[in-house]
């Protein structure tokens, strides 16, 4: 069974939820979420008392498509069958393991995936799914420990295997079913349990089998339930594709007519609904997640929309110009620039804690957020770019997976503090489909792809003190580093780099003096989702470019050193 092993991360990564929230909820890729963390409202000044947020806020609306639901039991990869669900362009979403057979038939599935998790269905504690959902003649297929219960909640027995298995191993198929089409008789799965079905009722069907697993893949004879042992979500399941799409489409019968271009008119007349006539205003950070919000929401309401752009002086070198340039491009809306960078400045003087800085910037930036919304009249939403896993994750849907299982977050506290009423447009999207979003509203390719930047900008890599010389510093040698990426054509392959001034100094020599300056880190990662990491083999030329044009372009610096750790044990950022 693949464990939930993001709860012992999500207590390191509480370091770095803090304001940026309010703006790209979840800034990487796949990422970590970036969620306001209770603590951190509490060093925020009193604000208005929080109005009830609602709508969008988790329901399950009811929708036209074919949907699938995923019941979550807690594993690790359960937003993975989502995702690969929706791939088949057929909508899925991850609801709470325990959802009553009732609330199942209103919202009316096409069929139900039942996720693995990390507990043993024999335990006392462990998840149970109501027992009814069995009956409600909608097809299943129950993945691993979502198998085991449908197995056991029928009357067969889960017993420890006689051999664990975690990793490739080969499945032969012994019969064929419209599930297994397309599938070769031997393929390579994904196994990753302790536990097994030892024995299955005679109303199973096995239809394939491993070296140490008799049921691999089962079927019930009457009804549509399927179960696999393996993950057919994982790449390293050869035909796990194929399974699920033989499930949803053939089994379960859904058309896959879901996309991108149609959530978009639905989402626009959610949104035109429900904003009426009152004026929503929107958070820009020049990341992927606020520009696509701003953009839905402008297609939606106009004029009506207000956008509040802070310059907290932390930012990449030109990016509020580019943020300005590009709104101006794509929208015909208000928008709001706040140059707030010299008060960032007082406010950071003679600060080098890395928290420390963290709170000043956070605090700063509600403060100016919230004067600045102030003088915007009528407005009644906030939105905020929240992304899928963030929802999941939190634990904030009624009908999502229960926190218990999930770790425990915070979503969205702040615009309800500021006191708004909520807008999330994109609560339902994971990062891939936010940026396909994008590029469907007519966002440019070069901010759909840009590499996350952090809220607290340039703070968490200017090591020690923050000043106007050492930001610039680190300014112009981020900016050749991501040039020298893009002119090798790397920008791409690496999912993030920049440059870090460390609060060193050494000694070096140029022409025929003595120096003891600056020493700047270059650090480039390759990741799928930020919670792991690589350090990138950067071709040495590239580096050879990097390093020369920094020691002869940037003054100051006399030293430029590559930074090949890892994470873990490193973080992507060195803060
Ligand atoms: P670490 O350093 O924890 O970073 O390995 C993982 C990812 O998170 C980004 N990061 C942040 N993003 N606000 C953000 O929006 C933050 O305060 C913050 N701190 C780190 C980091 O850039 C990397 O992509």
């Amino acid at each position: 069974m693949l464990t939930q092993s993001r709860i012992s991360e999500a207590g390191r990564c509480r370091r770095w939820r803090d304001f940026d929230t309010l703006l790209d909820s979840s800034q990487p890729e796949q990422g970590p979420t970036f969620i306001l963390a209770a603590n951190m409202v509490s060093t925020v000044a009193p604000v208005p008392t929080p109005k009830t947020s609602n709508a969008n806020c988790g329901d399950l609306a009811p929708r036209q498509e074919d949907r699938i639901l995923v019941l979550d039991f807690g594993s690790q990869t359960a937003q993975l069958i989502a995702r690969r669900v929706r791939e088949q362009q057929v909508f899925c979403q991850l609801v709470r393991h325990d959802l009553t057979a009732d609330r199942i038939r209103e919202l009316n599935p096409k069929g139900l995936i039942l996720s693995g998790g990390p507990a043993s269905v024999y335990g006392a504690a462990s998840p149970q799914a109501d027992p009814e959902i069995l009956n409600l003649g909608i097809p299943i297929l129950g993945i691993c420990y979502g198998m085991q219960w449908a197995c056991q909640a029928r009357g067969g027995k889960v017993q420890p295997g006689k051999a664990r298995e975690f990793g490739r191993t080969e499945c032969k198929l012994t019969q064929h079913d419209d599930f297994t089409a397309g599938l070769p008789e031997v393929s390579t799965v994904w196994m990753s349990h302790g536990d097994q079905v030892e024995l299955l009722q005679e109303e199973f069907q096995p239809l394939g089998q491993t070296a140490t697993c008799p049921f691999a893949v089962v079927k019930h004879r009457e009804q549509q339930f399927y179960g696999l042992q393996f993950h057919p979500e994982v790449t390293h399941t050869e035909f796990g594709r194929r399974l699920l799409e033989n499930f949803v489409k053939r089994i379960c019968g859904c058309e896959g007519t879901w996309q991108i271009s149609s959530l978009i008119d639905q989402e626009v007349a959610a949104l035109k609904e429900r904003v009426g006539k009152s004026r929503v205003i929107c958070g820009l950070s020049g990341g992927v997640d606020s520009s696509v919000t701003a953009a839905i929401l402008a297609r939606a309401i106009g004029k009506q929309l207000s956008c509040i752009f802070v310059d907290n002086g932390m930012l990449r070198l030109g990016e509020a110009e580019k943020v300005r340039e590009r709104f101006e491009r794509h929208f015909q809306t208000d928008l709001h620039v706040v140059d707030a960078s010299q008060l960032f400045l007082r406010e950071l003087a003679g600060v080098s804690d890395p928290q420390q800085k963290r709170k000043i910037i956070g605090k700063v930036f509600i403060d100016v957020f919230r004067k600045e919304a102030e003088t915007i009249p009528d407005a009644k939403f906030l939105a905020q770019g929240t992304l899928y896993p963030d929802v999941i994750e939190s634990g904030a849907n009624p009908d999502g997976p229960a926190a218990t299982i999930k770790a425990h977050h915070n979503v969205g506290g702040l615009p309800e503090q500021l006191g708004f009423e909520l807008i999330e447009p994109l609560r339902e999207l994971f990062k891939d489909e936010v940026r396909r979003m994008g590029l469907e509203l007519g966002l440019p390719e070069e901010l759909i792809w840009r590499h996350p930047f952090p809220g607290p900008g340039l703070a968490v890599r200017c090591l020690g003190e923050v000043t106007q010389e050492r930001l610039e510093r680190l300014r112009f040698a981020d900016a050749i580093v991501l040039e020298e990426l893009r002119a090798a054509g790397l920008y791409r392959e690496i999912q993030q780099a920049f440059a870090v001034l460390l609060p060193v100094q050494s000694v070096g020599v140029m022409g025929d003096g003595r120096t003891y300056e600056d020493v700047m880190a270059v650090r480039a990662v390759q990741t799928d989702d930020f919670m792991t990491a690589d350090w990138y083999p950067m071709p040495y030329e590239v580096l050879g470019r990097i390093s020369t044009r920094i020691i002869n372009e940037v003054r100051g610096v006399n030293r430029v050193v590559y930074d090949i750790s890892s994470k873990p044990p490193s973080t992507i950022e060195w803060e």
